[in-house]
């Protein structure tokens, strides 16, 4: 298995590019399901998870190709089955975003529920609630999912929380419905609103987009073309860490700024100030001016859950004491172990993390066991005394396009080595 073998304290300086937003691409490409034709997707994250969802695609009779590292070629003759099976959904839990550009293309589908994870339990009712409300009969059977319509019509759907997944799925399903939808409580999460863009670049009738109101006129048939993907703002907010770390010698460049209000807000009641010049963005505060501060996750425009375990990584070197409330997902604290297994002092009590910051870190083995948690560890092995082992970093090859070649462009230790099952 790969692990990642860091040598903290480096003197860190130089720039990071941003790629694409792996939670925009995701479900953009699911999109391509939707209408017959050729689509060309540009700043495509070279990442485990779109060649995963990349594989459901063609297991479903579409064709792709990469015409260059960050550019997929998709081109869709029909589909060949509508059905996405156990093997492929469990890899991967956004693979369940099929589900609506399936029924908006065969008014029918099946699709493995996608289970659990280690965040938490992960359910997929409300994606449900809102096929159902487009017409579709649910049926739950040996765990999969299937659904049928004769005809999808438009409908008004509140969603009981504003899921990411729920909301594109089923803007995607109604977008050639019949007649009018109005989905109100929508997530409104950047990506969310990159997906609604794309179908409108298509020839979708959509309006509220970035609102928690979306308003659907379904449409006959769209027109395939080229888009280009947002710039991922959880890949930049990580790497702003850094920025920090080095008294603002590690730059950001190509985030875009309104994506990631919350969180350069709260770094900002920290004490650190945020400088761009151009498409460069970074914080020349340095850890020993910061505050400690209390951090509640929150769907967009709130803090997101994505960043919770990088902003520990800070906390827990920032003298004082600093808080995570996680509300988004019950289970989303494993890296703590992890962090004090490195010297950190951080306690859960009753969803809370309290992080006693400002210890030394110290390097140790241990383990990624989200993707997020993985990317957190990795800032703190590169500011922690001596050396660390990540184990599990499948994790981090599932979000983060060339993480050790970005890293050691700026001067940090960081190698990819195989560690004996
Ligand atoms: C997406 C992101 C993920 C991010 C999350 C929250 C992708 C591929 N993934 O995940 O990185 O952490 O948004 O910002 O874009 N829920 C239900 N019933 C449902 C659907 C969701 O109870 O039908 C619950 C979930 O269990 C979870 C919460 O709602 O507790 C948020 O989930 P959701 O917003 O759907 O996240 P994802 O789309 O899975």
């Amino acid at each position: 298995m790969d692990a990642y073998r860091i040598v903290g304290g480096k003197k860190l300086e130089g720039i990071i590019e941003i790629g694409g937003a792996k939670n925009a691409a995701l479900p953009i490409l699911c999109a391509t399901l939707i209408e017959k034709g050729t689509y060309i997707l540009r700043n495509v994250p070279a990442l485990k998870d779109i060649k995963t969802l990349s594989k459901v695609l063609e297991k479903l009779g579409l064709e792709v190709e990469n015409l260059d590292k960050n550019t997929l070629k998709v081109v869709n003759k029909g589909l060949a089955s509508i059905e996405a099976t156990y093997d492929l959904v469990k890899t991967m839990r956004a693979s369940f975003t099929v589900m609506g550009p399936i029924i908006a293309h065969e008014k029918r589908a099946k699709v493995s529920l996608p289970g659990g994870c280690a965040i938490g339990a992960r359910p997929v009712d409300l994606h449900l609630k809102g096929f159902e409300a487009l017409g579709c009969v649910i049926q739950i059977h040996h765990g999969y999912v299937e659904a049928n319509a004769t005809e999808l019509k438009g409908a008004k759907i509140v969603l009981d929380f504003p899921s990411v997944g729920a909301t594109e799925n089923i803007v995607m399903a109604a977008v050639k419905a019949k007649g009018q939808t109005i989905l109100e409580n929508a997530a409104i999460e950047p990506e969310v609103e990159d997906l609604c863009n794309f179908l409108v670049s298509m020839g979708a009738k959509i309006e509220g987009i970035g609102t928690s109101k979306i308003i659907i006129d379904g449409v006959e048939t769209l027109t395939p073309g080229e888009y280009n993907i947002i710039p991922d703002r959880i890949e930049a907010g990580t790497y702003l860490v850094l920025s920090i770390l080095s008294e603002g010698k590690v730059k950001v460049k190509g985030a875009i700024r309104e994506h990631m209000d919350s969180y350069l807000a709260k770094l900002e009641e920290m004490g650190a100030v945020i400088k761009e010049e151009g498409d460069l963005m970074w914080i020349e505060t340095s850890v020993k001016e910061l505050k400690p501060v209390r951090v509640k996750t929150m769907p967009h425009p709130g803090f997101p859950t994505d960043l919770q375990a990088q902003i520990m990584t800070l906390m827990s070197i920032v003298k004082g004491t600093s808080e995570i409330k996680e509300t988004i997902f019950e289970n989303r604290f494993m890296h703590v172990p992890e962090f004090n297994r490195m010297g950190a002092d951080i306690t859960i009590k009753h969803g809370v993390a309290q992080v006693n910051g400002g210890l030394p870190l110290t390097g140790a083995e241990v383990m990624a066991s989200d993707l997020r948690a993985g990317a957190a560890l990795v800032l703190a092995g590169l500011v922690a005394e001596g050396e660390t082992i990540l184990n599990r970093i499948y994790h981090v090859d599932r979000g983060y396009d060339q993480l050790e070649k970005k890293l050691n462009s700026v001067g940090a230790q960081i190698e990819r080595i195989k560690l004996e099952a």
